[in-house]
């Protein structure tokens, strides 16, 4: 038989070890750690494993962040398709945020839908799968849409989404993005939308109404159009939002409505 796991020297039965790991996984340690503390933010960048890899170039000071922005707006600025803004963005390396998370999350869904739906940043499974709006947010995304004959699989763009968020990395334990991390992804989205070309965007939360519209405070905002990056755009809940408060889904369900209204009315011939 097996013994039991120690924690610090201390024997612990099977079921408190798991508690404890269940634990520690809720608030957000996700990943094995060591003993001693290990500062992953010191460590040298990712680089592939060779000759190339023996000299990482230097990043720029962290405390230039308005010439990151600069640098993010040219770099986002000469992609010409959305498969080169895609390599340009998660080769972009001054997000500390890159550093943490498993996988890129760009987009999914079929560019040139009617439909952009804007979220805030990966979560835990859209970080393993590399996709936004996978976890249980993003079915109930998927039946709050389908519910309006829209979906990210449709092959007809006037019946499809496409779906991307904020930030493409996920931010550590879910935590809200910060201002500087919206700002140096902000260039990436504004051309993100140009060449995805929607007619409508649908911000989903706070985060995408800070990006979009410089403003927050979405149980005010949602249900209300607006414009955003020079298109109309609906402010809506978070599905996961919804998730936590049922009762909100009624209001979703009218902003859904008039999304539904919106679409009809825009309808070509
Ligand atoms: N929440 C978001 O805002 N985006 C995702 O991709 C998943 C959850």
């Amino acid at each position: 038989m097996m013994a039991d796991p120690t924690y610090r020297g201390i024997a612990l039965d099977a079921e408190t070890a798991l508690a404890l790991l269940q634990w520690q996984a809720e608030l957000g340690a996700d990943e094995p750690c060591l003993d001693d503390p290990l500062d992953r933010y010191d460590l040298p960048d990712r680089v592939p494993a060779g000759p190339a890899a023996a000299k990482p170039a230097p990043l720029p000071p962290r405390d230039a962040g308005r010439d990151l922005v600069a640098m993010a707006e040219t770099i986002a600025a000469a992609a010409t398709t959305l498969a080169a803004l895609a390599e340009a963005q998660e080769a972009f390396e001054a997000i500390e945020l890159r550093k943490g998370a498993r996988n890129f999350c760009f987009a999914d869904g079929r560019p040139g839908a009617r439909v952009m739906v804007i979220g805030e940043a990966p979560g835990e499974e859209e970080d393993l799968q590399g996709r936004p709006f996978v976890g249980r947010a993003g079915q109930l995304l998927d039946r709050m849409f389908g519910a309006i004959g829209l979906a990210r699989d449709a092959v007809d763009a006037d019946k499809a989404l496409y779906i991307t968020n904020v930030l493409p990395w996920r931010p550590p334990g879910n935590r809200r993005p910060e201002a500087a991390e919206i700002a140096l992804m902000l260039p990436f989205l504004r051309r993100h939308i140009e060449l995805a070309q929607p007619e409508i965007l649908v911000l989903m939360g706070n985060t995408p109404c800070i990006a979009g519209l410089n403003r927050q405070g979405i149980l005010k905002l949602r249900g209300v159009w607006d414009t955003a990056f020079g298109l109309p755009a609906l402010p809506m809940t978070h599905p996961a939002y919804l998730l936590r408060t049922p009762i909100a889904k009624r209001e979703a369900w009218s902003d859904l409505l008039s999304l539904a209204a919106r679409l009809e009315v825009g309808e070509k011939p």
